[in-house]
């Protein structure tokens, strides 16, 4: 079990889909290719991947970053309410298929949620070097992605966005205190220091 037997149990559709692409973001945080350690294939997951922005900046100042791209593209209970963010919601697979269609040797979709993607990690194996964690920002989710990331991956890099808004940082801070952990952040990124 390993990044290949994943790649096959989560395969890219067979042919690029016929959207047009849509490539609205939510920012780069460029420290985060810092954080990321500097090895040969560093596995890189992202949860919460939206339309690919993220990862298009990140592969293309550290290309050699081996991706994992957790979602179910269903979109968080924050973008059914706001139209900009709604009506993207029914070709936002599509679209972020497109959109990072020249990087597909790189990631490995795997289109489920992280509660339901974590185990499957696991179950294959995977290392990761830096889990990245953007999904939907209420508090269980945010505490419930960070519990996964630090138990499925003990040697990882745990780091996420959007630290200052509420209730995000009260999640990322009531887990570190659970683990023993201690919370670093510039701007809006965040990440766990004190492991091993
Ligand atoms: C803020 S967007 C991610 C933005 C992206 N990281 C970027 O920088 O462009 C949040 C994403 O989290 C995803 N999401 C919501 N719940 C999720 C879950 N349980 N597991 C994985 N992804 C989830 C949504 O579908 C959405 O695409």
């Amino acid at each position: 079990m390993s990044i290949d037997t994943l790649s096959r149990e989560f395969p890219w559709p067979e042919s690029k889909p016929l959207t047009q692409g849509d490539i609205h973001g939510f920012g780069i945080n460029r420290a985060l290719y810092d954080l990321i350690p500097k090895k040969d294939n560093p596995v890189f997951v992202e949860v919460g991947v939206w339309l690919g922005s993220n990862l298009i900046h990140l592969l293309e100042a550290r290309p050699e970053v081996q991706v994992i791209a957790v979602d179910h593209w269903k979109g968080s209970p924050e973008h059914k309410t706001r139209g900009g963010w709604k009506k993207r919601l029914p070709h936002l697979w599509e679209n972020f298929c497109v959109n990072v269609w020249r990087h597909k040797g790189s990631i490995i979709p795997v289109k489920l949620g992280a509660e339901d993607a974590f185990p499957i990690l696991a179950q294959h194996e995977i290392q990761a070097d830096c889990v990245y964690i953007d999904g939907a920002h209420d508090y269980d989710s945010v505490a419930r992605d960070c519990r996964l990331s630090l138990e499925t991956f003990p040697n990882a890099v745990i780091t996420g966005d959007d630290y200052p808004h509420e209730p995000l940082k009260k999640a990322v801070h009531d887990v570190a205190e659970e683990f023993g952990l201690k919370v670093k952040n510039l701007g809006r990124l965040w990440w766990y220091e004190g492991r091993n």
